[in-house]
């Protein structure tokens, strides 16, 4: 037994597709949220900066005496995953389990990969998959709008500035006749609705953030480190309500405190 906190950190509200998998499957673990909403998007950023963010919101979350961090971020899994060599407690990231399960769930062996630029620049998914299984056929395609529009709270189902951008990223993906879908930066599944409508029911969607929380809570219960307490504490590097409304939307429940907090402490301009 083991209740010090896991602690999440995305970019901003993306993570919260990690925390609403925590929530079904570990709803009595202590869990420290951190959403760096003062310096998102990361994906568009160069691999020296993103891998510079990751190691301030990691000493924050440390901070918290967490005892497993995840980097519920594809853009930071993909390119800064080596920032966990450093840290003394254990890592997760969500590119090997989204990789894995879209290996598993594709029939015709054409996946498609949705990511921010720093992620598909990267090859991650790509690369995972291939691996595994080197015939596949592997689409990949940037969508940093996403992440805009995400943040934004324009997540309707028929929110028609978000249908048109949708139409017009997934349309390799459809000419590509792929069966099977990873949505590889955690703010997508905020909009699998419209990606699902766009797509058709015959195609799979991978959410990089559930399985990344599945992985997890397999990691604790192996290693003996469930804990108890239930609580959820919310950070963000800035404008905490606007956070909090789209947060309360993504996750079915409202968050009555969202902290701010700034990384200057954690090496941090
Ligand atoms: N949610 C993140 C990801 O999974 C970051 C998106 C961004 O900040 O560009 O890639």
């Amino acid at each position: 037994m083991d209740s010090r906190p896991i602690g999440v950190f995305d970019s901003g509200l993306g993570g919260l597709s990690v925390i609403k998998e925590l929530n079904r499957v570990l709803p009595n673990e202590n869990i420290v949220y951190f959403g760096d909403t003062g310096r998102v998007p990361y994906g568009t950023r160069s691999a020296d900066t993103i891998v510079k963010y990751a190691k301030e919101d990691e000493r924050f979350l440390l901070s918290h005496s967490v005892k497993l961090i995840i980097a519920a971020c594809g853009t930071v899994s993909s390119v800064a995953a080596h920032t966990a060599d450093s840290l003394p407690v254990p890592f997760i990231e969500v590119v090997t389990p989204a990789a894995k399960a879209a290996v598993r769930s594709t029939k015709s062996g054409k996946i498609g990969v949705l990511g921010t630029s720093a992620t598909v620049s990267s090859n991650s998914y790509k690369k995972k998959m291939l691996e595994i299984r080197p015939d596949l056929e592997v689409t990949q395609v940037a969508c940093p709008l996403f992440v805009q529009l995400v943040e934004a709270g324009w997540i309707d189902r028929n929110d028609e500035v978000t249908v048109a951008t949708a139409k017009r990223y997934l349309q390799p993906l459809v000419e590509a006749d792929v069966d099977t879908v990873i949505l590889g930066c955690t703010h997508f599944p905020a909009i699998k609705g419209i990606i699902a409508d766009i797509m058709g029911d015959s195609v799979t969607l991978i959410n990089s953030g559930t399985e990344a929380a599945l992985t997890a809570a397999d990691y604790l219960k192996k290693n003996d480190l469930l804990g108890e307490g239930g609580q959820r504490r919310y950070f963000v590097s800035d404008r905490p309500e606007s956070f909090s409304a789209t947060a309360g939307i993504l996750l079915g429940d409202e968050i009555s405190q969202v902290e701010t907090v700034s990384l200057e402490d954690f090496g941090g301009k």
